[in-house]
């Protein structure tokens, strides 16, 4: 009996993280605009350095490809993939991670989270 109760409760934790899983995929950011992202990401450069669905050329390799960016766990597999997180590092990276090699980029809050928005397009990996 122990036995089968170690195993209701195991298959019971099994479906509760994967209601979590579920709910941290949902990530939005409130009023932000993804096609006005897509515009940002395009006139800042960012695919100088980043493969990014959605921008044909360039398709720089530095900063490793975007694809899938928004169902990763981590963002450069330091911090969690959050939605402010993700808006403060697109707008300034080494304020969160100094030794990192993505530079600060010249661009407003609003305008960050117009980007991290259309990144979380970018969620099929
Ligand atoms: C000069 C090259 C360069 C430019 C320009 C650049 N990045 Fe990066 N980016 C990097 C590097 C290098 C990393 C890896 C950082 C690390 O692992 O510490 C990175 C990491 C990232 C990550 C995390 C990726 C992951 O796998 O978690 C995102 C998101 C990102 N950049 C978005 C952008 C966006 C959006 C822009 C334009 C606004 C941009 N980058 C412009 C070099 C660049």
């Amino acid at each position: 009996m122990a036995k089968l109760g170690t195993i209701i409760l195991a298959v019971g934790l099994i479906g509760l993280s994967a209601c979590a899983d579920k709910a941290e995929t949902r990530r939005v950011l409130a009023g932000a605009d993804s096609a006005a992202g897509l515009s940002l990401i395009r006139t800042h450069g960012c695919a100088v350095c980043h493969a990014i669905p959605g921008v044909a050329w360039p398709r720089g390799r530095t900063g490793g490809s975007l694809e899938g960016v928004g169902a990763r766990p981590m963002i450069a597999g330091r911090l969690p993939n959050q939605p402010a997180v993700m808006a403060a590092f697109v707008r300034d990276a080494p304020s969160l991670l100094p030794d990192t090699g993505m530079p600060p980029l010249s661009l407003s809050e609003a305008e960050a989270r117009d980007i991290a928005a259309y990144l979380y397009t970018l969620d099929d990996d």
